[in-house]
């Protein structure tokens, strides 16, 4: 019997995990299936008693990482103090959750920075939503100070007092009309999703040349938007305006793929194909656009 695998979400529609999950299962000759289960809250219970049942593991997306939490068994400590679950581990019907976020940003920002150590860099976070909170978490712990600011500022204040204590590195929240630069920009917002109708004209202040030409690295974790000016689902406007400024860009892909590497090692023990996984993402991308 394949062991069951998928991914928890709603919508779950337009997922890419199912490709590269099943992907690397092939790959590794791991007899494994993955599938989307797009689930009403009301059915969440069933749900997760099927889980418990029959599911080897399981991905969880949104809006499910926090609500999740109550069905498990045990919870890892990074899991626990970023407050949101993506990864379920089913031993045996004992369920033990993770946060394999946090490792998925720290890899894509990483690999672009390669050799400077990444302690006493400044990272400017902007959004403060599940997504914020753990690549805020991530950062704190490469060293990396972490200036977090969020249109509602009580959600940024919110995650600076409770991240603050946890490690050496500074976490301030800032005000929103304050546009103070650092190292490292992450637009963790859901910002294009909001506004599919934006133009060239009509930029977010994220976007402004003057404030974004100080940083040397540009993140966006949006993968799947779909702007009608801008026709390339993952050059956002903002990394579009920091690749013209001839800084360093990561598109929201690579998140979505080394969390996905990490949860491949969780399930399996094994290291993951990464190369095939981030082929099948880059066609199933392809495909779904
Ligand atoms: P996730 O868990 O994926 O991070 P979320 O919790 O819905 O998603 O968070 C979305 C983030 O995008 C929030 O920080 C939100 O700001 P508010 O807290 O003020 O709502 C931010 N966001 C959404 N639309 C935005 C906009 N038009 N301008 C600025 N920030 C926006």
């Amino acid at each position: 019997m394949a062991k069951k695998y998928g991914i928890l979400a709603y919508p779950a529609g337009h997922s890419l995990s199912p490709a590269v999950h099943n992907a690397a299962f092939k790959a590794m000759k791991v007899r494994a299936e993955y599938k989307a289960h797009e689930i009403e809250e009301v059915d969440l219970d069933d749900f997760m008693k099927m889980v418990r049942n029959n599911f080897a593991g399981l991905s969880v997306s949104l809006p499910y990482k926090e609500i999740v939490i109550k069905y498990l068994d045990e919870i890892d400590d990074h899991a626990r103090r970023i407050g949101a679950v993506n990864t379920i581990v089913n031993n045996n019907g004992f369920l033990v959750g993770y946060n394999t976020d946090f490792l998925g940003s720290n890899k894509a920002i990483t690999e672009v920075i390669k050799g400077p150590s990444t302690k006493g860099m400044i990272a400017v976070i902007i959004g403060a939503g599940g997504a914020a909170r753990a690549i805020a978490y991530g950062l704190l712990s490469l060293g990396m100070n972490v200036w977090i600011k969020n249109r509602t500022k009580s959600k940024a204040d919110a995650i600076a007092i409770e991240l603050a204590e946890l490690f050496d590195a500074e976490i301030h929240s800032e005000e929103w009309d304050n546009w103070q630069t650092g190292d490292i920009l992450i637009n963790a917002t859901s910002f294009w999703i909001q506004n599919p109708d934006t133009t060239a004209e009509n930029l977010p202040k994220f976007c402004d040349e003057n404030f974004l030409r100080e940083f040397k690295v540009v993140m966006d974790i949006s993968y799947n938007v779909h702007l009608k000016n801008f026709p390339d689902p993952l050059m956002t406007p903002l990394l579009i305006k920091a690749k013209e400024l001839g800084l360093k860009t990561i598109s929201g892909d690579k998140m979505l793929l080394y969390q996905a590497v990490e949860q491949f090692k969780l399930w399996t023990g094994e290291e993951a194909p990464i190369e095939i996984m981030r082929k099948a993402l880059e066609e199933e991308g392809k495909r779904c656009f």
